[in-house]
Order: structure tokens, then sequence, then C-alpha cells
């Protein structure tokens, strides 16, 4: 596998105090390591999360770790409205003015099962959710611009294990069509992507650029292994960075990337990708943009259809 993309160690040192970023699923893995690092930068960070406790327990060791940290951990359940809702109006009341959302959270290959609205859960959580943020924290990117959003989306957008990655109109939430986990995952992922190139297309000329980013094939509680953590760096952790596993820090690079490169502004909507195992054998050593191998990704037409389709499930118009 060739060797992951870094960003340069001059954005890493760049000054953010001032600066308040919200980052989604900001107790473990990519999310984790991307708010660690913007507070390392003097930011504040809004960290987005479902389970308040771990998320207060994580705030207090990045605090031991770097106690200039300016941390504030609100409630997201994605997976319900209401709290989305909920979530942004706390966001909106303490930070006006916001430079940066990263719709980071996300589940992976869930067995069937359904959002508290009755979404397919993927799409529900990993799209759906991060839609309905997104337009509620809007007009505080517009007033805090320059600022960026980036969605997580995934190498898996274009193939996730044989299944093609595309918008199923006739049945989003496989309410009449035999469910499968990876083709349900592949869906949501090619939506954060699409989300990202339309919402790029509506905000030009606001200041608010955005993007969506592939971070790799990345050791985190995503692909949990079940074993003990010796036997994981003895065995597990080396075979699979042969097959190109990545660890969290490297995860995190195209999202840091995505938020603070000057260059990221002149392609507002476009991907960018971290090595990773693409089936189109040219895109695996990822790029800052690549061009999607999938070429629905490509296509205004979906992009445009699912953020009409998008906005009627979540009631937002
Ligand atoms: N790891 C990879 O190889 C890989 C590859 C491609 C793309 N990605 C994408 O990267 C993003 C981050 O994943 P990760 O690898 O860092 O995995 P992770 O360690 O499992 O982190 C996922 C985060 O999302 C949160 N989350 C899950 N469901 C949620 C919900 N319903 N509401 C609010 N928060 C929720 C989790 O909260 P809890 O801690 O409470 O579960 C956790 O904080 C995801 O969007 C994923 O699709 C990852």
């Amino acid at each position: 596998m060739p060797t992951p993309l870094m960003v340069s160690s001059e954005l890493l040192n760049k000054d953010l105090t001032g600066k308040t970023y919200v980052v989604t699923g900001a107790n473990s893995g990519i999310g984790l390591v991307t708010m660690q690092q913007l507070a390392k930068q003097g930011a504040t960070v809004v960290m987005g999360v479902r389970r308040v406790q771990e998320g207060n327990r994580v705030a207090a060791e990045i605090r031991r770790e770097v106690p200039s940290a300016k941390l504030e951990v609100f409630q997201l359940e994605l997976g319900d409205l209401s709290s989305v809702r909920a979530f942004a109006a706390e966001v909106n009341r303490h930070h006006p003015q916001l430079q940066g959302l990263v719709n980071n959270a996300g589940v992976m290959k869930t067995p069937f099962g359904h959002t508290k609205d009755g979404f397919e859960t993927q799409f529900g959580v990993n799209h759906l959710g991060h839609f309905l943020l997104t337009n509620l924290l809007t007009d505080a990117l517009k007033a805090g611009a320059p600022s960026r959003v980036v969605n997580l989306s995934s190498a898996f957008h274009e193939f996730a294990m044989g299944r093609k990655g595309d918008i199923h109109f006739d049945d989003l939430n496989y309410q009449r069509r035999q469910f499968d986990s990876w083709e349900a995952y592949a869906q949501s992922k090619l939506a954060n992507l699409l989300h990202a190139r339309e919402l790029g297309r509506r905000l030009a000329g606001t200041g608010v650029t955005v993007a969506s980013v592939n971070p790799g094939f990345v050791r985190t509680n995503l692909m949990k292994v079940s074993l003990p953590m010796w036997l994981q760096r003895l065995l597990v952790i080396p075979v699979l960075r042969l097959f190109g596993m990545i660890e969290p820090w490297e995860g995190a690079q195209s999202t840091l990337h995505a938020l603070l490169a000057p260059e990221v502004e002149k392609q507002s909507g476009a991907y960018y990708s971290q090595i990773a195992p693409y089936k189109d054998k040219a895109s695996r050593k990822g790029g800052w943009p690549l061009r999607s191998p999938n070429p629905v990704a490509h296509d205004d037409a979906v992009a445009k259809r699912l953020w009409d389709a998008s906005e009627v499930l979540v009631q937002d118009k």
C-alpha cells in the first residue's frame, strides 16, 4: 500500500484561537483525534455525542493533556431528529458564529433497523441526521464565514464489499426490497459525498466551503476486533497494516486538510481521499482532491434529487 497522505506541520500549527468548530461523534476514533487537534491549535470545539457521560470522560482526558483545551459536550442522537433539532438549538444559542462543522459520526453494517423517525438506520444516522443538522447550522456557518463543512464519506461509496454505491430513490429506506447492510452503508456514504457536492453548489459565494472526505481504512471502533489489545498489537494490527489499515491520527488527516488547507476554498463540494482499498486501482493512492471512481458521485441531477428527497424526509422545507 502507498504511504498515507499527511497534513503539513505548518497547517497543524496554525493558531485557531477564537474559532469554533462542531464535531459529531467526537468521543471516539477519527472524530476524537480531529477534536483533539483543533483544541490543541486553540479552537473551541463543541463535541456532539450521543453518550454525554462518555463525552465528558473523553473531554476530561484531553484537558489533562491540553489544559487550555476549550471543549463543550452537548448531547446529540443522530437517529432522532428531535435530538438533532435540540442540539442545533443549543449550538446556535451558545455559538451564533461557527467556523466549521464536521459531520463525522457514523455507523457501519448495522442489522436491519430504524431510527426514531422510521428511516433505515445507516441512511438515517449517517446522512439524514447530518443533513438536517447542517441545514440548522447554516446561518451560524454563514455568520462565521470563512467557514467549512466536512462530511465523512468512505471509499465504500464506490463499492462496499462488492455492493456498488448507488442512491435507491425507489426505496431509500428498504421498505419494499430485501435489506443488504453493506449496500445500505454504501448508499449512506455516497449520500454524504453527494450532500457535500450539492451543498457546495448551493452555498457558493457565501464564504462557506464544503468538502467530503474518505479517512481511509482506519483502526477505530467502527471495525471493532474482539481480541485483547496486547494480542491485537502483536498480531492483528501488523497484519491489517499490510492490507492498508491506518491509525486514527492518519485517518484524521483528510478531515484536517479539508478544514484547514487554504486551497480547499477553490473547489467547494470536492472529495478528498486518504489512501484506501478502492476497487479502482488508480484511486488507491488517494488524493486531495480525488475524482471519485463512482460515476454517480459526479451526477448533479442525482445530488439535487437526493437533496429534495432528504428535505421532504426530514420535513425541513
Ligand atoms: N474507520 C474507518 O475505516 C472508516 C472508513 C471510512 C469512513 N469512516 C467514517 O468515519 C466516521 C467516523 O468513524 P470512526 O471510524 O471514527 O468510528 P467510531 O470510532 O465508531 O466513531 C463513530 C462515532 O459516531 C458516533 N455515533 C454513532 N452512531 C451515532 C448516533 N446515532 N448519534 C450520534 N453519534 C453516533 C459514535 O458514538 P458512540 O461512541 O456512542 O458509539 C462515535 O462517536 C464515520 O462516519 C465512518 O463512516 C470510517
